[in-house]
């Protein structure tokens, strides 16, 4: 039987497709409240999306620890054979919420573990680094990949602008124009959670750890020619793939590592472990399996389940804390704020983001509150109200720490520098195919309307990273910019895109 169409309220309408008017050609009536509530819902449908990482989605499935990390972490969730439900959430950066999939972009990698003690979220990245080290530069940074504001156009000149003149972008960036820049699937690329985390055992001894959610079917990528050519024939490739992947019982998955890194050793490594610009080499610090996550549910309702979904790095468990790492502080702050801006005071009261455990927490009212609070409402109290309980927190994780107060780089280490790291990859990880594909990427790049003494700032990043790229990168660009185009010497506007410039 057909269900009846009601309003809001529940209450039966006359009509799904006339409105209430005098006579059949005559005004409408404003008592007509249904047309009046589809009106004023339409009109309220859209909410701010995300400033960056608005262009995404995911699935819900489970994490199982698999492993005994037990002497690491007292944190529920690892404990061996602990089965997690969970939701991921994969994203672009830049791209606004209609954007393409395939654009040259850091991905979004965003795990919310609905653990027994509390929400755990890992919101990383497909990449083990990121562009920056201190959070002052952050929205400058996210400004410079968006758009300009006169004519509203991304613009590589001023990403350019802004990479060459923060040299502590260089490993990112040769992270970014090399093959995992543009991966195939969000099924077929690792997630990272970038910054160095705590764990805490049982015991009460604390280890640095950094999170590596590495792809079980395996790594690919898509060539910058097959990006462009996707971002035209499915601007919802990644969302569509993951999707049918799920309907179809093909279920992706991630087995779950850690390097884990001794307390007292962060003091002396030959790296800042707190410095997210670079990785813990391998050969320093082995991966630890930990347990596996699979997605095998997509969501049924895109709205309510993805696009409300609040990640918040400052979600940590008992057995689990942040870490001196500046950027990941000022993130414990930045993402609950952007989340009462976007979704309200009270977001996790949306199903999506309330943990599967009791809330007995303190707040109280405030817009959209819609889980009943009881008395007493204040703490102390003689009224039975919640009592915290030290003996169930870390607090977050603590170390120790001194000094006057400075606006400062972080103090370095013995082989702390900007280009180290990117040479590594450049000279050590890459074969022969895949310099040559980062070279063109690159050059391809570049040519795409950035201006010359920034051009040439570029050259001397390259070849600060690896000189044999930085001498290729500038015979490249200097080989294309001497082909006689009367076409693109024309198209002299800095932010054309390479639509335009392959006209
Ligand atoms: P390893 O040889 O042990 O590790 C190299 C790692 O590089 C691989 O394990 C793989 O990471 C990753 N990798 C492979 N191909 C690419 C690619 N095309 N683009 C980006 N990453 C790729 O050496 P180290 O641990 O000493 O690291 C050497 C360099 O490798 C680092 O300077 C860093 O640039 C890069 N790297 C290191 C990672 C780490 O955590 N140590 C992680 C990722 C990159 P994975 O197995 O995670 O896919
Ligand atoms: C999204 C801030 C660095 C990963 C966001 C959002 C903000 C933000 C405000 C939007 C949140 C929302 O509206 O839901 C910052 C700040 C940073 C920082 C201030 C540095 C100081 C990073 C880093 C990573 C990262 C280093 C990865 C390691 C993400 C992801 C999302 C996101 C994955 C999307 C989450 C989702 O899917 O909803 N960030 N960010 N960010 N950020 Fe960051």
């Amino acid at each position: 039987m057909t269900r009846p169409t009601t309003t809001d309220a529940g209450i039966p309408i006359a009509s799904d497709e006339h409105s209430l008017t005098v006579g059949p050609d005559g005004p409408i009536l404003l008592q007509d409240h249904y047309l009046i509530e589809q009106m004023a819902n339409f009109n309220r449908e859209r909410i701010p999306e995300r400033q960056p990482h608005a262009k995404g989605g995911g699935a819900f499935g489970y994490f199982q620890a698999t492993q005994d990390v037990s002497a690491y972490t007292r944190a529920a969730v690892f404990q061996t054979g602990t089965k997690t439900d969970s939701l991921v959430r994969f994203s672009t950066v830049a791209g606004e919420r209609g954007s393409p999939d395939t654009w040259r972009d850091p991905r979004g990698f965003a795990v919310k573990l609905y653990t027994a003690d509390g929400n755990l979220d890992i919101v990383g990245n497909n990449t083990p680094v990121f562009f920056i080290k201190d959070p002052m530069k952050f929205q400058h940074f996210i400004r410079s990949q968006k758009r300009r504001s006169d004519n509203n156009l991304r613009d590589h000149d001023m990403q350019w602008d802004f990479w060459t003149l923060s040299p502590e972008s260089a490993h990112q960036v040769t992270w970014l124009m090399g093959d995992r820049g543009i991966p195939r699937t969000w099924r077929h690329m690792n997630g990272y959670g970038s910054h160095t985390y705590m764990w805490i055992n049982a015991a009460g001894e604390r280890f640095w750890v950094k999170y590596h959610f590495k792809t079980d079917q395996g790594i690919e990528f898509f060539t910058q020619d097959e990006g462009d050519q996707m971002a035209s024939a499915d601007t919802d490739y990644h969302q569509r793939d993951l999707f049918e992947h799920i309907t179809a019982g093909e279920l992706p998955s991630w087995t779950l590592h850690v390097q884990i890194m001794p307390f007292e050793e962060a003091k002396t490594y030959r790296f800042n472990p707190f410095d997210l610009t670079k990785v813990w080499p391998h050969a320093d610090y082995p991966l630890r399996e930990v347990g596996k996550l699979v997605l095998d549910r997509n969501v049924t309702d895109y709205h309510t389940e993805m696009e409300q979904a609040a990640f918040e790095p400052n979600n940590t468990v008992p057995g689990t804390g942040l870490s001196p790492d500046k950027m990941l502080l000022a993130r414990g702050f930045s993402y609950s704020d952007a989340h009462r801006a976007r979704l309200g005071v009270n977001y996790r009261q949306i199903p999506v983001n309330s943990p599967k455990v009791e809330v007995n927490s303190y707040s109280k009212d405030g817009a959209m509150r819609v889980k009943n609070v009881t008395d007493p409402v204040y703490a102390p109290n003689s009224y039975g109200g919640p009592k915290a309980d030290p003996s169930l927190t870390d607090d977050g994780g603590t170390w120790y720490s001194d000094g006057d107060m400075v606006r400062s780089a972080a103090t370095p280490h013995a082989e702390d520098d900007d280009w180290g790291q990117a040479g590594t990859m450049v000279r050590e990880v890459l074969d022969d195919a895949a310099r040559s594909r980062l070279t063109d990427n690159i050059v391809g790049h570049l040519l795409n309307g950035v201006s010359e003494p920034i051009l040439q700032r570029a050259f001397a990043y390259w070849s600060n990273v690896d000189k044999d790229l930085g001498a290729a990168v500038e015979a490249g660009v200097r080989a294309k910019q001497n082909e006689k185009d009367p076409k693109a010497a024309k198209q002299a506007n800095p932010a054309r895109s390479t639509m335009q410039a392959k006209a």
